[in-house]
C-alpha cells in the first residue's frame, strides 16, 4: 500500500505535500517523491528511503509552486530505489499510483512499439506512458478525458493522481480498489489516500468511489464516472482532528495506541451498551429481529490481527449461543477456496483500514453469492465500509502504528456485541444478558488498571528477554487467539521469530523446539483449564524452558517469570492478558532499537494481494 497526496491552490505546494506525506508514511516508506509546478516550470524530486530523505532534497530547491502531487511507496514492482520511486514522468504526464496494474507487460509492449522507452521496472511508469500516448493524440488537450480513456485499457487496482506539463490548474484523480479522498478548501483542493493528511487544511471532503474520475482545481471537484458522465459530488464533514494523529508525548504511536485502549473502548461501547437500561443497541446492522433470529452461521473473515480478533470473538459468542456455528476464515485463503455457504449465514468482514485487498475480495465474493455482509471496520468511508450491507464501526480513531492494538480490542468487543444482539433476538433473557453487560461496563477500567500496574514491570521484563531470537507463545481456549496475536505482535515489531500455538498441541511437535535459544510465553487463566495448562507449562519447564507465565491466578506458578494480571473479568479476561502481551512486544522492540511504528517490509494496510 502507498500514500498519495496532491494540492492545487495559492499556497506553497512543496510544504503542503511533504506534510501530507509525513502523515501517510505509515502506508509505506521505501521511497518518496513529489512533482510541483509554478511559473518556473516543473520540479520533480524523488529519493529512496523515508520522507525525511526527500525533505533534504526539497529543502535545497525551494520554489513558490502552487500545484503538485506526491507519493510515499511500499514497493510492489521494482525494488525500493530513486529510479522506481513515484511520481513517474513520461512525455507531458506526471503520475503517482497506489495499486497494481496486472496487464502492464502487455501495455508495455504496445507502448514500446510506439517508441516509448522505460527507465524503471514499475507498472506505474507504463501507466504514465499510456496516458501520455492518449494525451499526445488529442487535438484539444483534455487531461480528464485522457485518463478516462486510459482506464478502459488497464486491468488492476489503482488510486492515481495525474498532472500534465504546463497545466497549472488541475490534477486528475481516479480510483478502483485503492482509496482516494479530496479535501475542498477556499480556492484550493487537497488530495490524499486517507483523510488523516487533510486534517488541519479542511474538514470538507469528497470520498471517491470505485470507477470515479475527478478533476480537482481551485474551483473545486468535477466528478465523473468511468465513461466521463458527470456524477453528483457528495461533500462530507471530516470528523478527525489534529490531536488524534499526533503522539501526545508518547515515544511512539504504538505506545500511545496501547494506552488509548480504555478511552477508545469507551468510544466503541458508547451508545451501544446502556447498563442502567439493561440495553444493548447496535445501529447500522440493517438487520431485522427476524433476520437476526434466523442466523445459524457466522463467517468471520479477516487478515492478521483482524483475523485473530475474529477468532477470539468466536470463543466469546459460542458461550451464549447454542444454534450458531462460527466459521473463522483467513481472507487470503478463503478467496481462493471453493467454500460452501450454508443457509442462514451472515459474513463479518473485520478490518481496521477497511482497505485490505484479500478481505475486500472475500466481501465481493460473498455479496455475489447473496450473503448478508457486515463490516467490523475502523476507517469510516473505507472501501469495505462502503461495500457491506451494514456493520459496526469500532470508532478507535486513526490507528497510525503499523502494528494493530486498539483496533484488535475494539473489534473483538464489537463482534461480541453482534453475538449478543443475535442471542437477544433468539430469546436471551435480561437475566442472562446482564453478566455480559456488567463485564463490558468494567472492561475499560480493568484495562486501565492493567496498564497502570503492569507497564513498568513489563518494561523491565522485556529488557531481560529482548536478546532472544526465537519465542513460543501458548494458550488454551480463548487464550489461544491471544497467543497467536501476541506472537504476531512480537514478530512484526521485534523481528524475533515467534510462533503462537494451542498449549494442548505442544506434545504434538512444538515441544521439540525448546532449548536455550527460545523463550516461552504461556497464558494461563484461573478457570476450568488451569490444571491442563499448568501441566503443559510443567512439560516445557522439564525441558529447560525459559517461561514467562501471564496469569490472573494467585497460585504459585514456578516459572522463570510470572506476570500477574489482576482482573475480575471472566469471559473478557483474554483482553486483559492481551494488553500485557502488547506492552511486552512493544518494550522488546524498543530494547532492540527497531523502528517500532514502521517496521521493516511492512505497511499499515495491504491493499495489494
Ligand atoms: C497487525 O498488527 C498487522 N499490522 C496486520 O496483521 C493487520 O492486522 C492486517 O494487515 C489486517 O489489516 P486490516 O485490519 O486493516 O484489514
Amino acid at each position: 500500500m502507498c500514500g498519495i497526496v496532491g494540492y492545487v491552490g495559492n499556497k506553497e505546494a512543496q510544504r503542503i505535500l511533504l506534510s501530507g506525506l509525513r502523515r501517510l508514511e505509515y502506508r509505506g516508506y521505501d521511497s518518496a517523491g513529489i512533482i510541483t509546478a509554478g511559473r518556473n516550470g516543473e520540479t520533480l524530486l524523488r529519493e529512496k528511503g523515508k520522507v525525511a530523505e526527500l525533505d533534504k532534497k526539497v529543502a535545497e530547491s525551494e520554489h513558490n509552486d502552487i500545484i503538485g502531487i506526491g507519493h510515499t511507496r511500499w514497493a510492489t514492482h521494482g525494488e525500493p530505489s530513486e529510479r522506481n520511486a513515484h511520481p513517474h514522468h513520461v512525455g507531458d504526464i506526471y503520475l503517482v499510483h497506489n495499486g497494481i496494474i496486472e496487464n502492464y507487460q502487455d501495455l508495455k509492449e504496445v507502448l514500446a512499439d510506439r517508441g516509448y522507452e522505460f527507465a524503471s521496472e514499475t507498472d506505474t511508469e507504463v501507466f504514465t506512458a499510456l496516458i501520455d500516448s492518449i494525451y499526445q493524440a488529442q487535438d484539444k488537450k483534455d487531461l480528464h478525458q485522457a485518463v478516462v480513456d486510459s482506464l478502459q485499457m488497464v486491468i488492476g487496482a489503482y488510486g492515481i493522481a495525474v498532472m500534465a506539463k504546463g497545466n497549472l490548474d488541475e490534477i486528475v484523480v481516479a480510483r478502483k480498489g485503492s482509496p482516494l479522498v479530496v479535501g475542498v478548501g477556499e480556492e484550493e483542493v487537497f488530495i490524499a489516500s486517507d483523510p488523516s493528511a487533510l486534517v488541519g487544511h479542511t474538514d470538507q471532503v469528497v470520498y471517491l468511489r470505485d470507477d470515479e474520475v475527478a478533476t480537482c482545481s481551485k474551483d473545486g471537484v468535477h466528478l465523473t464516472d468511468a465513461t466521463a458522465t458527470k456524477v453528483d459530488t457528495v461533500v462530507e464533514k471530516l470528523e478527525l482532528d489534529i490531536q488524534a494523529i499526533q503522539k501526545k508525548g508518547y515515544d511512539h504511536f504504538l505506545l500511545k495506541e496501547i494506552f488509548e485502549q480504555p478511552e477508545t473502548l469507551r468510544s466503541t461501547l458508547n451508545g451501544r451498551v446502556l447498563k442502567e437500561q439493561d440495553l444493548l443497541r447496535l445501529g447500522g446492522l440493517n438487520m431485522t429481529d427476524d433476520e437476526l433470529r434466523e442466523v445459524k452461521n457466522v463467517f468471520i473473515i479477516g487478515c492478521g490481527t483482524a483475523y485473530y480478533a475474529g477468532m477470539l470473538a468466536s470463543y466469546f459468542i459460542e458461550q451464549f449461543t447454542d444454534d450458531v456455528v462460527i466459521h473463522n476464515a483467513i481472507a487470503s485463503e478463503l478467496r481462493y477456496r471453493s467454500f460452501n455457504v450454508p443457509e442462514n449465514s451472515v459474513a463479518l468482514f473485520v478490518s481496521q483500514s477497511g482497505e485490505t485487498a484479500d478481505t475486500l475480495a472475500c466481501l465481493q465474493e460473498m455479496k455475489r453469492r447473496g450473503v448478508k455482509c457486515l463490516g467490523i471496520v475502523n476507517a469510516v468511508g473505507s472501501s469495505i465500509a462502503r461495500e457491506v450491507d451494514g456493520g459496526v464501526y469500532v470508532h478507535v480513531g486513526a490507528e497510525i502504528s503499523v502494528a494493530s492494538t486498539k483496533a484488535f480490542t475494539s473489534q473483538a468487543v464489537a463482534m461480541l456485541l453482534f453475538g449478543l444482539v443475535i442471542a437477544q433476538a433468539k430469546g436471551m433473557s435480561l437475566k442472562e444478558l446482564r453478566p455480559y453487560i456488567a463485564e463490558l461496563d468494567i472492561l475499560p477500567d480493568e484495562i486501565q488498571s492493567t496498564l497502570n500496574s503492569q507497564n513498568e514491570p513489563i518494561k523491565t521484563l522485556a529488557k531481560k528477554y529482548a536478546h532472544y531470537e526465537h519465542a513460543l507463545y501458548v494458550g488454551r481456549d480463548s487464550l489461544f487467539p491471544v497467543a497467536l496475536e501476541g506472537a504476531l505482535k512480537l514478530k512484526e515489531i521485534s523481528y524475533i521469530q515467534s510462533e503462537g500455538y494451542a498449549a494442548g498441541e505442544l506434545k504434538h511437535g512444538p515441544i521439540a523446539l525448546i532449548d536455550d535459544k527460545f523463550f516461552e510465553m504461556a497464558f494461563v487463566s484461573d478457570n476450568w483449564l488451569y490444571e491442563k495448562t499448568m501441566s503443559n507449562i510443567i512439560e516445557m519447564k522439564a525441558r529447560g524452558g525459559h517461561i514467562i507465565t501471564v496469569t490472573n491466578s494467585e497460585k504459585a506458578i514456578g516459572t522463570e517469570e510470572v506476570v500477574r494480571v489482576d482482573t475480575k473479568l471472566e469471559l473478557l479476561a483474554p483482553l486483559i492478558f492481551n494488553v500485557a502481551s502488547q506492552l511486552f512486544a512493544y518494550y522488546v522492540a524498543v530494547e532492540r532499537g527497531n523502528d517500532v511504528d514502521q517496521p521493516r517490509n511492512l505497511a499499515k494496510s495491504v491493499t495489494v494481494e
